[in-house]
């Protein structure tokens, strides 16, 4: 009997090829959007395992409803999308792609702090509007780079290749973690610090820290008051943990000069204040979106399947106390 999978959005064809040469039935969701919860629900049902996305809202209901499901293998870093609690409990293994997509979103966060600096929407928007009539020594003044403070909230994988990429601008380094990062202190002078100092002190914020009940809300209008009026705040994270209405009260009242985002809080919705500030730069979460790395991921994901299925350890474990547990579910 051929293991059963369902993939929840369709993939770089890579991962496909992967589950299907171990012989696993393959199914992919064939519409171009992500499943409604009742969808889900019937489209885990039987299966042994799902390839799912950050999108798919892998709650109790959906859980219970995987009855036969070994494993439930995210294909994202993050995991927020998943009840782990309850997938331990029922024994499923639940697995996510690190590493692959560091880079890319190192970069992204990067792209959002130049456009933001250096205005690169607007101007783009003025000169296909028509409106470069004559070059004028005050427009589109932006801020530099070179030289200023970057904070980097949240030092682990993401966050570390954000600060490396730092050097390259002379910049001083302000990082706020529990755990100290050696790499960073050692290699750039970095600073550990709270969170008020760094916020204090930063010119561009970058965030970088899982969503987690304690980082929901992480920046609100409290922390927005303690930033500098010429400070931008990034987010490739996730959107919750920025408060995105006190987000757009700052930015309205100029309380931080702008804002860079790849993630919201209702995603894909997008608080409606945001569109119409020309200091935002709103993009749709992009972040880990480049055909390389994308391929990656679905590779990696496709790989953390297979092996549970096929009784081995997956490499990327999110939940790794089920696999020693007599709870864990087992094929056949
Ligand atoms: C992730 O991997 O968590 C990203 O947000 C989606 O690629």
């Amino acid at each position: 009997m051929h293991s059963t999978v369902f993939v929840t959005r369709k993939i770089p064809q890579e991962g496909i090829d992967i589950l299907t040469r171990h012989g696993f039935q393959v199914d992919v969701n064939p519409r171009n959007r992500g499943l409604t919860k009742t969808e889900l629900t019937v489209s885990v049902a039987e299966r042994d395992g799902v390839l799912c996305q950050f999108t798919d809202k892998l709650d109790e209901d959906v859980l219970q409803a995987a009855s036969k499901a070994l494993v439930f293998s995210n294909c994202a870093v993050g995991f927020n999308n998943v009840d782990v609690a309850c997938a331990t409990r029922l024994g499923i293994l639940v697995t996510n792609t690190p590493g692959v997509l560091t880079d890319t979103t190192a970069d992204l966060a990067w792209a959002l702090l130049f456009a933001l600096a250096r205005r690169i929407p607007e101007c783009d928007r003025f000169t296909r509007a028509g409106k470069f009539k004559t070059w004028s020594p005050m427009f589109f003044l932006g801020s530099d780079i070179t030289g200023k403070t970057l904070g980097i909230v949240g030092a682990g994988r993401i966050g570390t290749a954000v600060a490396m990429r730092s050097a390259a601008f002379r910049m001083r380094l302000v990082y706020c973690d529990g755990i100290p990062n050696s790499t960073l202190e050692k290699e750039l002078g970095a600073r550990r610090a709270g969170l008020e100092e760094l916020l204090t002190e930063s010119d561009f914020v970058s965030l970088h820290v899982p969503l987690l009940p304690e980082t929901r809300h992480l920046v609100g209008e409290r922390e927005f008051g303690l930033m500098k009026k010429t400070a931008f705040l990034i987010n490739t994270s996730r959107g919750p943990v920025v408060d995105e209405k006190a987000l757009v009260r700052a930015l309205q009242k100029r309380t931080i000069a702008g804002a860079g985002l790849d993630v919201y809080e209702n995603e894909p919705k997008v608080e409606p204040g945001l569109m119409k500030l020309d200091n935002a730069v709103i993009v749709p979460h992009i972040g880990s979106a480049t055909m390389e790395t994308r391929v990656k991921m679905a590779v990696m994901a496709a790989e953390n399947l297979a092996a549970a299925l096929r009784g081995e350890r997956p490499a990327h474990l999110v939940n790794a106390e089920v696999w020693n547990s007599p709870a864990r579910r087992k094929n056949g």
